[in-house]
């Protein structure tokens, strides 16, 4: 049967799914039926889900789990999390817990600055480009007045826009390049409209300046940037060395020099801070994707960030001063709480309201503590137990399951495992066990 359909997205949702059953699927009824079963019963919540994208054929679950005990800037929290993987929930938990107890998190917006460039090429005279643009800025900013009146009266808007000549990196490359305040939106749209009428405005009005041509101006794209190195949040923990004394097979000044080593080898070797961040990314992303934000958006500019100095690094420091413990991360998160899915997702709006209905700063600082607690859960068990340990005993759920195992056999099992180490050949050997 031809893979090739024409006209997809105009057929109905049945169709979809028949055209898709038919044509890839050996057992075309069951696969219907996989797909239907993870249909909402409520119609209206799953034609909700339905219009999010298009060609929906069914929905596809994450769990949505809490991490409870978190005091950030004296104030609790308990943070949703949307992640698949076993160990993150419970690992965010631990370190919020043991931070609890410790004076908690400090966390603190340094900016909020956003940014977005209308990249465009002009072959010709600089000096005379650079007139029309301070020419024609009063007029840009005039032509959005429309796009930016609501944000204006929010307390945002465009804060500035420069000409910028790129022509040593590409020739006859310049750009548009403009700063923005969103306050509580992410501000991809408002952000990306105004862009749009910059670029209008400025090809458009260039036939009226002396010397100059709309035709000399080659609009190539106008999209806001995702590096947003000026949109910064800050957050620390810190405590007297002597009290990172909860693990007994270790001591607190021992501990505290692996951690060290272990930030520092992170600062400085890009293998090991791939996989560093990416632990950060694991409690950063759950809580960004459960608050409905665009999480690529985070990851690209998280990570961009962390090579701005040319190597790629550790997004988290330490030091050890006077006795004093102190762990920190600087990252850049370009969140909202309105707009977007914030006020359509069930469950996103369930969760912003779990989190006390934070402003986009505020969720800027939950979303770091949860990077940064993440970060230290995972440290801490590299630098003692190392994270297998940790891993497979959250993992064994997810090999019972794989066998089928029912409530007596996981109970029975889940024991068994409290004292022997977890591997995958220890659990299907002791299942095979207990079903003989
Ligand atoms: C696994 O998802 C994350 C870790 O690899 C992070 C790290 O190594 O720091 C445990």
């Amino acid at each position: 049967m031809s893979k090739y359909v024409s006209g997809f997205s105009k057929l109905s949702k049945s169709d979809k799914i028949n055209w898709i059953v038919d044509t890839y699927f050996s057992n075309s009824e069951e696969a219907k039926s996989i797909l239907k079963q993870y249909w909402n019963t409520n119609n209206k919540l799953q034609n909700l889900h339905d219009e999010f994208i298009e060609n929906t054929i069914t929905n596809y679950y994450l769990p949505l789990g809490v991490a409870p005990n978190f005091l950030i800037n004296g104030k609790h929290y308990t943070i949703p999390m949307a992640i698949e993987e076993s160990s993150v929930v419970a690992a965010a938990s631990k370190a919020a817990k043991f931070w609890m107890e410790r004076g908690g998190f400090k966390a603190e917006v340094i900016s909020t600055t956003k940014i977005g460039q209308v990249h465009f090429m002009y072959h010709g005279d600089f000096k005379l480009l650079k007139s029309y643009f301070h020419f024609i800025k009063p007029q840009l900013l005039l032509d959005t007045k429309s796009i930016t009146k609501n944000m204006e009266r929010r307390g945002g808007g465009i804060l500035d826009i420069e000409l910028i000549d790129k022509t040593d990196s590409l020739e006859d490359y310049y750009q548009l390049h403009a700063s923005f305040e969103t306050q509580d939106a992410m501000g991809a749209n408002f952000i990306n409209s105004c862009l749009e009428q910059f670029a209008n405005t400025f090809k458009a009005n260039a036939d009226d300046f002396e010397g100059l041509r709309s035709d000399d101006i080659e609009i190539v794209m106008s999209i806001l940037s995702n590096y947003v190195p000026n949109c910064l949040v800050r957050v620390e923990v810190s405590c007297p060395v002597s009290e990172l004394n909860e693990d007994k097979n270790i001591e607190p000044e021992e501990f505290a020099s692996k951690f060290l080593k272990a930030i520092k080898i992170a600062e400085v070797e890009p293998y090991r801070a791939v996989t560093h961040n990416k632990g950060i990314m694991n409690g950063i992303d759950a809580v960004v994707l459960a608050t409905g934000n665009d999480f690529r958006a985070i990851e690209a500019g998280i990570h961009a960030y962390a090579s701005r100095n040319g190597n790629y690094s550790s997004l988290t420091h330490a030091s050890v001063k006077d006795g004093v413990f102190k762990f920190w991360m600087e990252i850049p998160l370009a969140l909202g709480t309105v707009g977007g899915l914030t006020n359509l997702h069930p469950l996103v709006k369930l969760s912003l309201e779990l989190l006390g209905k934070p402003s986009a700063k505020e969720l800027m600082q939950i979303v770091a503590v949860a990077g940064l607690a993440q970060n230290f859960a995972a440290l801490r068990s590299l630098t003692t137990t190392g994270i297998q340990q940790g891993h497979m005993k959250m993992h064994l759920m997810n090999i019972l399951n794989q066998f089928d195992a029912n409530n007596h056999e996981k109970r029975t099992l889940i024991e068994y495992f409290k004292t022997n180490a977890v591997t995958h050949n220890a659990v299907v050997e002791a299942i095979e066990k207990l079903r003989q």
